[in-house]
């Protein structure tokens, strides 16, 4: 039997934290204490406006893949999430291994699932793995979701943030990923959408991030907790031999829920929502990353990642590190 593991992370951050009071001076309605109440987040951090989505996947996987002792041409499968690619087509997949210098023929494809994008790449990319048919994927979540958002819109503009994150998994003969579980109901598109697209040169419909987010809040806090679970029994592993539990930043309440709901403490909890916003589909591999790297989670432990946003969708991977 083939299985895939985790053999290296990395992670990009553009630039440098743009705090709450910062943007206040910006001259956005808000206020620092409104959003530290209501989400946790105090800072994100913002591209420059020549940054793309693949320049920022391309510093998370040369930490990836520097961390995994790997060279480029060594990955056989590239698998970007993204809802802000650079372009309508070619892919960032595409994009990210060119710049890369790949050469190999490697398949390269963009997952579209929005937050929920790193969770669905990670379990396509252990799939193709599982399979036989791929032995080392680059998995990566990159977002420059500040192009779309309305900074007019305090409701939604002060809770994103810009980044990317990587993992290499590789096959190997014991897991690694232990199961993985993918949902969407695509009846609830609605609540949270960027309801626009390219037409004739023009944009039809809005560009912009809308969102609904007292429901977003709740069918969030709902299916963390169903998806978890799921995972946990398909392994036959209880919630209390996790080590750690990662899950999609985008609000700290919504964080604070999940556990307390699967009895996980917050103690075995990376958090990185105060400090990155909520990151889209970047958001659990930088969360990873930033615990890998400050000694944080060691080999052999057993971590939970989880994702949930537009579609609806949401999804869990379930790993020994
Ligand atoms: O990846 C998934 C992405 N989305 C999420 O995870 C979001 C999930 N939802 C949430 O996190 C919360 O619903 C929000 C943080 C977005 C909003 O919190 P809320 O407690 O649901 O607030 P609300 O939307 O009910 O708004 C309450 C008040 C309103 O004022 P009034 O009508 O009560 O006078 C808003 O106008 O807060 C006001 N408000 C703000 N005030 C200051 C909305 N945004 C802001 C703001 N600063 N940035």
């Amino acid at each position: 039997m083939i299985f895939s593991r985790v053999v290296g992370t990395g992670s990009f951050l553009p630039g440098t934290p743009v705090t709450n009071e910062d943007l206040v001076a910006r001259g956005i309605d808000t206020s620092h204490k409104w959003i530290v109440e209501r989400t946790g987040i105090c800072a994100r951090y913002l591209a420059e406006p020549s940054q793309t989505s693949s320049e920022l996947a391309l510093a998370a996987s040369l930490a990836a893949l520097n961390a995994a002792g790997l060279q480029a041409n060594d990955i056989d499968l590239v698998i970007v999430a993204t809802s802000t690619p650079d372009f309508v087509f070619p892919s960032t997949a595409t994009l990210l291994q060119a710049k890369l210098g790949m050469d190999n023929g490697a398949a390269a494809f963009d997952v579209q699932a929005v937050c929920s994008g790193f969770v669905y790449a990670l379990a396509v990319a252990d799939k193709f793995i599982h399979s036989g048919s791929h032995r080392r994927a680059l998995v990566v979540g990159a977002e420059v979701f500040s192009r779309i958002l309305d900074w007019k819109d305090r409701s939604t503009c002060v809770l994103f943030g810009d980044g990317a994150g990587a993992v290499i998994l590789e096959a190997c003969g014991t897991p690694g990923i232990l199961a993985t579980a993918l949902h969407a109901d695509g009846r609830y598109n609605e609540i949270l959408s960027v309801p626009g697209n390219v037409c004739g040169g023009a944009v039809i419909g809005s560009p912009f991030v809308q969102m609904e987010g007292q429901a977003v809040f709740k069918f969030a806090v709902k299916v963390l907790d169903d998806v978890a679970q799921e995972v946990l029994l398909a392994a036959g592993i209880d919630a209390a031999a996790l080590d750690w539990l990662i899950p999609h930043q985008a609000n700290m309440r919504i964080i604070q829920a999940t556990a307390r709901r699967l009895g996980v403490p917050m103690a075995n909890v990376v958090t990185t929502v105060a400090e990155h916003g909520n990151t889209s589909a970047a958001s659990v591999p930088l969360a990873l990353d930033a615990a890998v790297r400050d000694g944080r989670i060691r080999p052999g432990q057993t971590l939970l990642l989880e994702g949930v946003g537009g579609g609806f969708t949401w999804g869990a991977a379930l790993l020994r590190f």
